[in-house]
């Protein structure tokens, strides 16, 4: 199928490219309170791209409330093609925080290439990935001065931090957001050159558990064996969350899940997956670990999992300081799977983290940020131009996969706007999503234009009859 919009995105690769770079030298790192008016910046370098573009109505849109601001959200659009479908483009310029500094070969925010890669943080989650559909639309008007379809973008600067803005806004149901189905390039190609679709996420609760014991720090030499320890007890609570085979004692936290069909197993288990190769290359580690019974894609696909992310306070200072700190504190998150709730998950996690407690000290359990795990139909019409898009431009046949991260949008989209999701990324399992050297492979930011372009242009074309 000729497309005169494929042959500009080719013209333009490299102007492409270097646009993406300065997005990146910008540090939108949406938990730091110090870098808020660098995610602003983000937002508006979009906005303006966006209008550049030839899109309308393009604007910011404030979240939050007056005593807790949030990061904006960028909407615009383009609404002539009528009696086309209307697409939402969905994506996140906000990205994690870039540490470990020294980590990093080349600094995050200096975008660099080195073997065909573009290296920086967000290069793929997600401003590289987000980048590609502004650079997809852009193709489409500039080639042909109209779209095939109706196209609506909303991207968000907060999805790191929970997303909390945008689920607000897609609950009050605006017209801004009717559409036919979401488009959302934020998750990875199972492996380099084979099209992948996504078709479900885990759901998360992210929490923080506090402990305090004595009054204030004391001597541990003068109170050691008296005054409770408020980080062994902690310790202790966290020991017993989960047994040494993965298993999470949570009483009632396994009750509602259903497991993925028969067919969607026998299908993950003929995707080319070396669990050596991965243990080696990817994770880095001695062994793997998680529930007997269940294959690795499983286990981060399909079952619940809990994690410890820090645990900080105390003395971490150099050297040593002999104390018995007043209070501890941990951040622990679940990962959710149909048809798990974040409510109720939260409840019963909290309830036991209080049976765990031993005497002598006080426990608090927060809720930081939650969101709801996802399954995206696949039987409807977008998906099937998804797979034939990406059919052309990578000349293989798509695989559908799950992913064990969480993009709590995608289950808003479907719950309050009716709205499926066509989860189409392009990253790579070593592209180092929130850890040092994040990347994204130059080749696929070019590839996945196309794949858009043509899946735009599929959705948009006439009804073959
Ligand atoms: N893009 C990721 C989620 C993801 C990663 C999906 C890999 C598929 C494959 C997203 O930006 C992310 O990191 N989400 C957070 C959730 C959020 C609530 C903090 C996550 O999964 O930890
Ligand atoms: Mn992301
Ligand atoms: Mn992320």
């Amino acid at each position: 199928m000729p497309s005169s919009a494929i042959d500009y995105a080719r013209q333009n690769q490299s102007r492409f490219l270097e646009e993406l770079k300065a997005l990146l030298r910008i540090p939108s790192v949406s938990t730091d309170p110090a870098h808020k008016g660098d995610v602003r910046k983000a937002a508006e370098v979009l906005a303006a791209e966006l209008k550049r573009i030839g899109l309308e109505n393009v604007r910011l849109i404030e979240t939050g409330t007056p005593e807790k601001p949030g990061h904006p959200l960028v909407y615009a659009d383009w609404l002539h093609a009528s009696g086309k479908p209307t697409v939402l483009c969905y994506g996140h310029y906000d990205v994690q925080p870039p540490d470990p500094l020294d980590e990093w070969l080349s600094p995050p925010f200096e975008p660099t290439e080195r073997d065909g890669n573009i290296y920086a943080r967000g290069a793929v989650d997600d401003k590289g990935q987000m980048y590609m559909h502004v650079k997809a639309i852009e193709s489409l008007l500039a080639s042909n001065s109209k779209l095939p379809l109706n196209v609506r973008v909303i991207l968000e600067g907060e999805e790191e931090v929970g997303g909390e803005g945008i689920a607000t806004f897609v609950a009050s149901k605006p017209p801004e957001l009717q559409a036919d189905f979401a488009l959302v390039s934020d998750t990875e190609m199972f492996a380099p050159g084979l099209p992948t679709l996504c078709v479900g996420l885990r759901g998360m609760i992210y929490t923080e558990i506090e402990v305090r014991g004595a009054k204030t720090d004391l001597h541990s030499g003068m109170y050691g064996g008296a005054a409770p320890n408020p980080f062994v007890a902690l310790a202790q609570i966290i020991a017993r969350l989960k047994d040494e085979k993965g298993h999470i004692l949570i009483p009632g936290l396994y009750d509602r899940i259903i497991p993925p069909s028969r067919e969607e197993l026998t299908a993950w288990e003929s995707l080319p997956f070396d669990e050596e190769h991965y243990r080696q290359t990817e994770v880095g580690s001695k062994s793997l670990v998680g529930e007997e019974g269940y294959s690795v894609l499983e286990r981060t696909w399909a079952r619940p999992t809990l994690d410890v992310h820090g645990m900080p306070g105390g003395f971490i200072g150099a050297g040593a300081k002999t104390v018995i700190p007043a209070k501890a504190l941990a951040k622990v998150s679940i990962r959710l799977v149909p048809d798990m709730n974040p409510t109720d998950t939260f409840a019963l996690y909290q309830s036991f983290v209080q049976h765990l407690t031993p005497p002598g000290v006080d426990v608090d359990v927060r809720l930081i940020h939650s969101g709801e795990p996802c399954l995206i139909p696949v039987d409807n019409p977008y998906i099937q131009a998804a797979t034939s898009a990406l059919k052309e431009i990578w000349g293989k046949d798509t695989v559908f996969i799950r992913s064990g991260g969480s993009i709590p949008i995608v289950g808003d989209f479907a719950r309050h706007l009716n709205l499926p999701s066509v989860m189409m990324g392009f990253g790579l399992p070593d592209d180092n999503l929130h850890a040092p050297n994040e990347k994204f492979l130059i080749s696929n930011f070019h590839q996945g234009i196309e794949s858009i372009v043509r899946f735009l242009e599929t959705v948009g074309e006439p009804a073959e009859n």
